[in-house]
C-alpha cells in the first residue's frame, strides 16, 4: 500500500536540535549559488535549505558506498544528480528515505527533522516522496482510482474505494490529472497505459500526498522522446512548489531541466554547478562523460 497520511510533523520533530547543523553550512550553499527561496509549509526552512546531508558515510562490509558526502538542496530547487554506475546515487536516496542508515553523518529535512532518527513511514509523512525506476501502479484499477488510493490513509484498498470522496478531494484528483495530462484517461484501466503514462501516473500518486521533496531515480528511462519532453516540462512546473532531486543519465534531459547539477563519484561529490560547468570539468570527463 502506498497511501500515507498528508504531511503532519510530529511535535517531537519540531524541537530544535541540540546544535545548529548550519553553523558552517552557508558557505557551501553560497558556493553553488543557492539564495533564499520561498518557504515550505509546516517545515522549518528558514535558511532556504530543504535538505542537508553532512559528512554522510555508508559502509557495506567495509566498502564505502557513500564517503563523507555533503549535499544541500534549496527549497523549490530542481537538482540533477549524475555520475557513473556505483557512484552511490541510489544509496544516497536510500539514506534520505530512511531505507539505509548512514554509518556516520547527519541528514536534516528542513532545519529540525533528523532523518537518521526517523522511520521510513515518518519520513514519508513528513513530506519526502520517492519514485523508483519501475512504475508501481495498481494495474487493475482506473487512473482515477489509483490517485484516489494514493490520497487515502486507510490501508485497505476496497475500504478506501468505498469511502465517499469530498468535493475538495475530487478537485485535487482532477487537478493532478491535469498536471500529469491524464484527464482524458481518468477512467481507463491503469494497466492499459503506455510505460510513460504509467510513470506520469506514479508521479501523480506521489503528488496526491503533496510532498515537499520529491526524489526521482532515472525517471525518463524507457520513455519516448515526446514523453521525455513532457517530463521535463512537468518537472519545471513542479519545481518552486516542490523541491526535486532527479537522478538521470540522459544528458539531453538533464540539460533541459537542471538549475544545478551534482556529480557523484565513489560516494562523494566530485563536482557541482551548472551542467556546462560540470561538463567542462576534467575530472568529470575522466570518470563519467568520457573523452
Ligand atoms: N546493500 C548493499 N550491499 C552491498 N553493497 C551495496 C549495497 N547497495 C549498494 N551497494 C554498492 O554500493 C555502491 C553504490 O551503489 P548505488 O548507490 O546503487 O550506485 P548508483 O545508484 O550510483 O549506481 C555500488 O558499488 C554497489 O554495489
Ligand atoms: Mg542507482
Amino acid at each position: 500500500m502506498r497511501g500515507v497520511p498528508l504531511p503532519a510533523v510530529h511535535p517531537e520533530f519540531m524541537m530544535e536540535p541540540a546544535y545548529d547543523p548550519h553553523q558552517d553550512a552557508g558557505s557551501s550553499r553560497d558556493a553553488i549559488g543557492l539564495g533564499m527561496r520561498t518557504d515550505g509549509k509546516a517545515l522549518n526552512t528558514r535558511h532556504g535549505t530543504i535538505l542537508t546531508l553532512e559528512d554522510i558515510s555508508v559502509s557495506f562490509d567495509g566498502f564505502k558506498a557513500l564517503n563523507d558526502l555533503n549535499l544541500y538542496i534549496g527549497v523549490g530547487e530542481l537538482r540533477c544528480i549524475i555520475g557513473p554506475n556505483g557512484a552511490g546515487k541510489t544509496t544516497m536516496m536510500d539514506v534520505i528515505t530512511g531505507k539505509t542508515r548512514p554509518t556516520a553523518g547527519k541528514a536534516w529535512f528542513g532545519e529540525t527533522l533528523d532523518l537518521t532518527d526517523m522511520s521510513e513511514v515518518q519520513i514519508a509523512q513528513a513530506g519526502i516522496g520517492r519514485k523508483f525506476q519501475k512504475p508501481t501502479v495498481f494495474e487493475a484499477l482506473s487512473v482515477f482510482e489509483n490517485l484516489e488510493l494514493a490520497q487515502k490513509t486507510d490501508k485497505s484498498v476496497w475500504a478506501s474505494l468505498r469511502a465517499r470522496l469530498s468535493s475538495e478531494q475530487k478537485d485535487r484528483i482532477d487537478e493532478v490529472l491535469q498536471t500529469i495530462r491524464l484527464s482524458p484517461s481518468a477512467h481507463r484501466q491503469a494497466g492499459l497505459l503506455s510505460h510513460g503514462q504509467k510513470q506520469f501516473l506514479e508521479i501523480g500518486m506521489l503528488l496526491m500526498q503533496d510532498p515537499q521533496l520529491l526524489l526521482l531515480d532515472e525517471p525518463v528511462a524507457g520513455m519516448t522522446d515526446a514523453e521525455t519532453e513532457f517530463t521535463a516540462e512537468l518537472f519545471k512546473t513542479l519545481a518552486g512548489k516542490h523541491s526535486l532531486m532527479v537522478v538521470e543519465h540522459d544528458m539531453g534531459f538533464v540539460g533541459s531541466i537542471a538549475d544545478h547539477v551534482t556529480v557523484l563519484h565513489q560516494g562523494s561529490v566530485l563536482a557541482e554547478g551548472s551542467l556546462e560547468q560540470v561538463q567542462a570539468d576534467d575530472r568529470v570527463i575522466e570518470v563519467y562523460l568520457g573523452r
